[in-house]
């Protein structure tokens, strides 16, 4: 089964290039960017303002299609090899992007938003309201937790 989807908007983000990303442990993702959703798609962001963080669905769209292929890599946050589910590499077979960010402010088709770590033109699928369940206490972070412990020694 195929899909197809279309863009419902577009990012405005400082980063030009995958470099100027932050990566590796404890890289912060801080930067500001926005949100532009495509007029017709406008109507679908009443009552977004009363949310503080949105889970943003979007498309690697700068990848080839080998990058698409790889099940096992080395992510910059370790040094070992995990597969592609237990990571957020982007090369993955479905190139599908996802990030939590916090909304600024919603100036009509923009979202003024923190936290982004897209490439600028970037195309968004989906956009929902962030609301975690789960307590601290029940989140495992699996190799990354060892990665971490192994770093701060
Ligand atoms: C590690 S991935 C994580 C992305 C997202 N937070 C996730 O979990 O799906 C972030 C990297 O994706 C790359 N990237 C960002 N936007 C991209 C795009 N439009 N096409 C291809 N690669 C992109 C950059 O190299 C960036 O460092």
């Amino acid at each position: 089964m195929m899909f197809s989807f279309q863009p419902i908007g577009h990012v405005h983000s400082p980063y030009k290039s995958a470099q100027e990303v932050p990566k590796g442990l404890g890289a912060k993702h801080d930067a500001e960017g926005i949100l532009e959703i495509l007029p017709q798609f406008e109507l679908g962001l009443t009552d977004i303002e009363g949310f503080s963080h949105l889970i943003v669905l979007w498309l690697f769209d700068r990848l080839t299609e080998e990058d698409r292929q790889e099940l096992i890599g080395t992510p910059p946050t370790d040094n070992r090899p995990h597969g592609v589910f237990a990571t957020r590499s982007p090369r993955r077979p479905n190139p599908i992007g996802f990030t939590v960010v916090e909304l600024l402010r919603r100036d009509g088709r923009s979202l003024h938003v923190r936290g982004v770590d897209m490439l600028d033109g970037t195309p968004l699928l989906d956009l929902k309201p962030y609301l975690s369940s789960i307590p601290q206490e029940k989140l495992r972070r699996g190799w990354l937790a060892e990665a971490e412990a192994r770093a701060s020694k």
